[in-house]
């Protein structure tokens, strides 16, 4: 069975060759990368699935600004191909939500599937609530509270954390 625990500097060889197979190396392209340049993940919120001392899932998290509000977006997760469909992503994501929602983080965004993250309560935002800076289908930008109204206090263009 795997087990998830707190990401470690030595993961992360493990860890940008499980995006790369995940992602492809076009995923510095996307408009959510922008927000990633020069800023370091979630040091609290980065974990990882491992089993038998093999890294099978990687999950991250951004502090990002929505309309001038510090605010938070999931992302990447990536599970190992030949791992997926055992839970390991739904299992990454509810634990450090959790975590999130216990730092007292009010809210998180990500740009995904609705009808997969909607599993860990993930919705559709509104459009024109939100933008981002770079072309988005507006379909998968999705939110969720952490606190009870913590998503509808955020709205205006979603920027890098400074
Ligand atoms: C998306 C991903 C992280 C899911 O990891 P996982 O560990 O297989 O997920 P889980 O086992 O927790 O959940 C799997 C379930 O979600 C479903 N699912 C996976 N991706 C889905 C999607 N895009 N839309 C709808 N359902 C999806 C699977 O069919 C499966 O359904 P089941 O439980 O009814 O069998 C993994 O498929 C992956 O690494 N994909 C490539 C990278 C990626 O797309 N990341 C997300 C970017 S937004």
């Amino acid at each position: 069975m795997f087990t998830l625990r707190k990401e470690r500097p030595e993961d992360g060889p493990a860890i940008d060759a499980l995006l790369d197979t995940s992602f492809g190396p076009g995923r510095f392209a996307k408009t959510a990368y922008r927000l990633r340049e020069g800023v370091a993940p979630v040091e609290a919120l980065s974990c990882v699935a491992e089993e038998d001392g093999a890294l099978l899932g990687t999950i991250r998290y951004w502090s990002v600004r929505i309309g001038g509000a510090a605010s938070l977006m999931l992302g990447p997760i990536a599970v190992l191909p030949e791992h997926r469909g055992r839970g390991i992503a739904v299992a990454l994501m509810s634990r450090t939500l959790d975590e999130a929602a216990a730092l007292g983080h009010r809210a998180v965004v990500l740009v995904g599937d609705e009808p997969y993250y909607a599993r860990v309560g993930f919705a559709k935002i509104a459009r024109g609530t939100m933008t981002m800076p770079g072309p988005v289908d507006y379909a998968r930008l999705l939110g969720r509270d952490l606190a009870p109204g913590g998503l509808a206090e955020l709205r205006g263009a979603i920027g890098k954390a400074v």
